[in-house]
């Protein structure tokens, strides 16, 4: 028998198939039957601080609406600064998560302004979560900002949630950097336990008729996994000690296995659930097993990395041959 269990951050998970953030983790219900079917950790949807300023701004109008004509009714309500809605019902979701679940239960942040991520760290990690996962999602558009100012600004903020929370600290990335492995190994020397590649950009459209820019949120293909397990070969044997996590893409369990495979420690999907329900972890994870107990592997750990030798003597040599191959193979 093939076993699944392994360890992602340094926690002991029970299968290397994950649930990223998305709707399926946002809720106590599709949570556990998440664990039922046997997923191995679930990382709850992202705290937004802009969803947070909004729910306070529109918190604060309705008091202050309130007090014109009931001056009494805001003594009911305690000082802004202490009543933060929105942060509450993430707060709630993580502690509710911890009561119902065994499994690793990731708290994921995404703040706009440089003191906040470590404010909202601190609160989920004091609401029960095993790990913390921060969402860098932000796109540089700013000509008088170089590469190196970006790169700087999330080191600060790493640094500072670093300091603030001792538990396992997850980044989950964007593959826009001009040079992805040193930025990565400039993440793991501030502390970082785990790199998550990649997150999606939802680029928006255009409407033609009313000239106005869509959003449009698509799910992802398998064929999109091919990115991160292009980086997840480079960086596996440049960053031995780090968790690495792929992401976009993972819907089947020959994605899972070929994450594994290019030294991946776990495979998150989101995509997949939506399309199949939570069910299809424990689908995902039957294939892995037989594929596993076909080919004489006999745990996880021992499969992981097994094709990304022929990448680690020389990564860019290994690109450009690549590259030159894959020209030449259009028929
Ligand atoms: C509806 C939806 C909501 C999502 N919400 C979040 C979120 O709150 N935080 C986050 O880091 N990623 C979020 N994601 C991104 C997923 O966690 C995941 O990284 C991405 O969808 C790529 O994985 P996939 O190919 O398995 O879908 C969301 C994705 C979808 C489709």
């Amino acid at each position: 028998m093939a076993q699944l269990a392994t360890r992602y951050l340094g926690l002991p998970i029970t299968s290397p198939v994950v649930a990223s953030a998305g709707p399926d983790t946002g809720r106590i219900d599709t949570l556990a039957q998440l664990q039922d079917a046997g997923v191995g950790a679930v990382v709850l949807p992202s705290l937004f601080e802009e969803e947070i300023i909004a729910e306070e701004l529109s918190l604060n109008e309705a008091l202050e609406q309130g007090s014109d004509s009931y001056a009494e009714a805001v003594d009911y309500f305690p000082a802004m600064d202490f009543y933060d809605l929105g942060t509450d019902r993430h707060l709630r979701l993580v502690e509710q998560a911890k009561q119902k679940l065994t499994v690793p239960v990731i708290a994921s942040v995404n703040a706009a302004h440089a003191g906040s991520w470590s404010r909202y760290a601190t609160l989920m990690v004091d609401a029960g979560a095993d790990a913390v996962e921060l969402n860098i999602y932000a796109m540089a558009a700013d000509p008088f900002r170089s590469a190196a100012d970006v790169e700087a600004e999330y080191l600060d903020v790493v640094r500072t949630v670093r300091a603030a929370v001792r538990t396992p600290l997850a980044v989950k990335l964007s593959p826009y950097f001009s040079s992805l492995p040193h930025f990565a190994a400039a993440l793991v020397a501030e502390g970082v336990n785990g790199l998550v590649l990649f997150n999606r950009f939802y680029a928006p459209d255009l409407d033609l008729e009313e000239l106005t820019v869509q959003p449009r949120l698509e799910l992802s293909r398998s064929s999109e996994l091919r990115l991160p397990l292009r980086w997840l070969a480079m960086l596996r044997p440049q960053l031995p000690t780090v968790s690495l996590a792929a992401t976009s893409g993972v819907h089947t369990w020959e994605d899972v296995a070929k994450a594994l495979l290019v030294g991946a420690d776990v495979a998150m999907t989101t995509s997949a659930l939506l399309h199949h329900g939570p069910a299809h972890i424990a689908t995902m994870e039957e294939g892995l097993v037989s594929w596993m107990v076909e080919h004489e592997y006999t745990s996880v750990n021992q499969l992981r990395g097994s094709v990304r030798r022929e990448a680690a003597a020389n990564p860019e040599a290994f690109e450009r041959s690549n590259y030159a191959r894959t020209l030449s193979s259009w028929r």
